[in-house]
């Protein structure tokens, strides 16, 4: 598989956070080396063994470039990562990962930054709150747990509570008198002019798209961790490679990448699910279809770009820049 720039970490150290949730911070090998710097909501993908790869999000401060901290939890269905994670990873590994990506990033220029979290999707955010204490932009925090025990990174939040500009807002539901946390109600008392972003399971993403339908779509930002339709595999059409003139039939039951693996060709990908960013290409010509949940509404209307893990071609000729 060809992927994104790699380069090796080791794990310094390992931290239980919470019920399911393990903690991992990264270090170059060498001591004193520094890593690639990132921005807040940026993701790395970890290559696992037999060509497994997962991405996850970077926690820490953005200002650091000593370390990448990433939270892994146990996924009840997990394909193999998060489980590989948790029992076979240990301080010490050398692990190969690719350089930060964003695809969920900050606007810096807001005035207000209301974050809502569900579960581990408090991962993202909490770069994004570091940043903005740094920027000194207020923010308030909406975090959503099935119970105290299995809220990660409290101890985080803890330091920045009472902080000024900073307000946290912990909604357990499994505990005794607990419940939903109410998506319309937070979204009915944002701040004038607010960003607002939001991370967590499936169902608490389409809450959240209800919930700010009304909103403009420049201060509403959202990531997904997983595939929410599946992959375009209609086939029907051909992909035409502007660089070489080669020309690659997709048939039915394959995606573009599918079809390109299969003619030797090796494009840059990692998830497969049209949630990481990393297999975008440039349409030059033709209509794609899109599945992924990267690109915005505004950008895939714009019809200048593609994640071929995912997306087909509603044209019968599809010509990328590769
Ligand atoms: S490989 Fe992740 S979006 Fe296509």
């Amino acid at each position: 598989m060809t992927t994104s720039p790699a380069l090796s970490v080791r794990v310094r150290a390992t931290t239980w956070e919470a019920e399911g949730i393990l903690g991992f911070e990264l270090v170059p090998l060498s001591p004193g080396e520094q890593l690639p710097a990132f921005t807040a909501g940026a993701h790395i993908d970890l290559y696992l063994r037999d060509g497994m790869v997962r991405s996850y999000s970077l926690l820490n401060d953005p200002c650091e470039t000593h370390r990448y901290r990433i939270g892994v939890n146990r996924d009840a269905k997990s394909r193999g990562g998060s489980q590989y994670l948790h029992e076979a990873l240990r301080t010490g590994s050398v692990l190969t990962i690719s350089v930060p990506r964003n695809n969920f990033p900050l606007d810096e220029s807001s005035p207000f930054n209301v974050f809502i979290a569900g579960g581990i999707g408090i991962t993202p955010l909490l770069s994004m709150i570091a940043r903005s204490q740094a920027l000194g932009t207020p923010w308030r925090l909406h975090y959503a747990a099935r119970t105290r025990a299995h809220a990660g990174f409290l101890d985080l939040l803890e330091g920045w509570r009472g902080q000024p500009g900073a307000e946290v807002q912990l909604n357990f539901d499994q505990e005794p008198g607990g419940r939903m946390l109410d998506l319309a109600a937070v979204i009915a008392e944002l701040p004038e002019g607010a960003h607002v972003y939001c991370c967590g399971p499936l169902p608490m993403l389409e809450a959240y798209a209800q919930a700010t339908a009304a909103l403009p779509p420049g201060r509403v930002h959202r990531e997904y961790f997983a595939a929410k339709e599946a992959a375009s595999t209609d086939g029907g059409f051909s992909v035409v490679l502007a660089r070489s003139g080669r020309t690659v039939p997709v048939r039915a039951g394959q995606t573009i990448l599918d079809s390109l693996i299969e003619a030797g060709i090796e494009p840059t990908y990692s998830c497969r699910e049209g949630v990481c960013g990393t297999c975008e290409q440039r349409v030059i010509d033709g209509t794609p279809d899109h599945r992924d949940l990267v690109l915005s509404d505004a950008q895939k209307a714009a019809n200048d770009r593609i994640l071929i893990c995912c997306s087909g071609s509603r044209s019968r000729r599809l010509v990328l820049d590769l």
